[in-house]
């Protein structure tokens, strides 16, 4: 089931808004480096292949080594990142070979990846789409503010806050990546402007970013809650 899917994981970025002494990907979630939850659960999925890991500069080896402690055997290399998320992603995406059909880019920063969304992605790029990305719909009210004063509010029917893990017909992503900026802050905005059909499967609250320190214990509160169901 999993012929040709490769996910790229990126973990690259310097987690400013986290205040860490370190990589956000090197945070200490549960005991451990945040990136292990991510690689641990890819090295799990049938769907995946192979997983290319793109680490913050000076931070390879631990990460080299984090995936040989947690036995992610599936992880074929790993790479130094970008200045942005979307150069990581590329020098990511360049280890990974012409013959894989999908590429599967997830986000370190969200530990919390259910096989199920997963296969979500998939399937749903399966049926014939650019690109398949993991969405919720909004629940709160969205306005537009500028300085302090809201300019707009917008219509919430039909808006979704995006996700990752985001699935690409591999050879669709690299051209939608191939020379087109730094602005976007997720793969399938390129694939979208590049004329690429993307579409929206449901994601799960679980997946949540670590962007904060609430995050951060949010996760490993959702970890624990796992763990004692498991
Ligand atoms: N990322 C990356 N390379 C970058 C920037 C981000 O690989 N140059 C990755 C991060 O490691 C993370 C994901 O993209 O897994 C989403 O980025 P974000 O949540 O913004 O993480 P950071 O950039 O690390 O955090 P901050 O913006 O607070 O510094
Ligand atoms: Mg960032």
């Amino acid at each position: 089931m999993n012929a040709g899917t490769w996910a790229v994981l990126v973990a690259a970025g310097r987690g400013e808004r986290l205040g860490s002494d370190r990589p956000k990907a090197f945070a200490n979630l549960g005991g451990r480096p945040l990136l292990a939850e991510s690689l641990e659960r890819l090295e799990a999925s049938e769907w995946i292949e192979a997983v290319v890991v793109v680490a913050p500069a000076e931070w390879e080896e631990p990460a080299i080594l984090l995936a040989e402690e947690v036995g992610a055997g599936k992880v074929s290399s790993v790479v130094t990142g970008g200045d942005t998320r979307s150069a990581s992603v590329r020098v990511g995406l360049a280890e990974v070979p012409e013959e894989a059909a999908v590429v599967l880019v997830h986000d370190a920063a969200r530990p919390f990846l259910p096989e199920d969304v997963l296969e979500r992605v998939l399937l749903a790029l399966g049926e014939g789409w650019d690109g398949a990305v993991p969405g919720l719909r909004l629940a709160d009210t969205v306005k537009r503010v500028e300085s302090g004063a809201v300019v707009e509010t917008l219509d919430r029917a039909g808006l979704f806050s995006i996700q990752t893990p985001q699935a690409f017909v591999a050879a669709t992503l690299r051209r939608a990546l191939a020379g087109a900026g730094e602005a976007l802050s997720d793969c399938a905005g390129y694939v979208e402007a590049a004329g690429g059909r993307v579409t929206v499967i449901e994601g799960d609250r679980r997946l949540v970013k670590v962007t904060s320190r609430a995050d951060l214990e949010l996760v490993a509160t959702l970890l624990d809650a796992q763990g004692s169901s498991a």
